[in-house]
């Protein structure tokens, strides 16, 4: 780990800029773990790319299709949690918040624009994901009905709060930090 690349889990401006950066370039905090609550109470966890990240107003965003189960989840219970890691400076960021699935067509639009062709792609199919593929059916990809965009979603998450943990030191280090009405208080936490 270099000194130019830790990150100072108990200043949260610079938990926030990383996750920024994790938008504009590959970062591995690019990648998260989505959980959420399915209507049976049970915990569901998968793999979302963060696409965007609004520091001023503790938002983080994700792209799925609408069709998906976690949509459904979140339609029905807001709550989420995000946990991201970087294994070069052994740091755990796990964001708590409330999802909005936008509705907003303009909004939506000029996400999807932003997409790359291979993203917007996967949404060209009409067969729903975690369905069970017919036989001798390919990748399902490409069929070009043109729909995709009407399954395009776009999940915005209020984080209310962070947990980041540094285990990169001979010292953990673990910080919490919690959204105020304008500011956000930080503690430091037995790790
Ligand atoms: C590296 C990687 C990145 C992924 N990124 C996304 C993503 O950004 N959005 C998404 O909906 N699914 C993404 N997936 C697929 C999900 O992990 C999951 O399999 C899929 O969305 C269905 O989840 P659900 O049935 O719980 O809704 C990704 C999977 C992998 C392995």
């Amino acid at each position: 780990m270099s000194v130019e690349h830790s990150l100072d889990v108990g200043d949260v401006g610079e938990v926030w800029t990383s996750l920024v950066a994790a938008t504009t370039e590959r970062t591995p905090f690019t990648l998260g773990y989505l959980g959420t609550v399915a209507s049976s109470g049970e915990p569901r966890v998968r793999a979302v790319i963060l696409r965007a990240v609004d520091e001023r107003r503790g938002v983080v965003a994700f792209a799925t299709d609408s069709r998906t189960a976690k949509i459904g989840e979140l339609s029905l219970d807001a709550r989420a949690a995000l946990t991201f890691y970087d294994p070069d400076r052994d740091v755990q960021l796990r964001l708590d918040g409330r999802a909005e699935i936008v509705t907003d067509t303009v909004v939506r639009r000029e996400i999807w624009e932003g997409l790359a062709a291979g993203s917007k792609r996967l949404y060209d199919t009409p067969e729903v994901p975690g369905t069970r593929l017919a036989d001798g059916v390919s990748d399902g990809l490409g069929t070009g009905d043109g729909a995709a965009f009407e399954r395009f979603a776009w999940v915005r998450v209020t984080v209310d709060a962070i947990d980041a943990v540094d285990l990169s030191g001979a010292e953990h280090i673990r910080c919490r930090h919690t959204r105020g009405v304008d500011s956000w208080a930080s503690e430091r936490l037995v790790p």
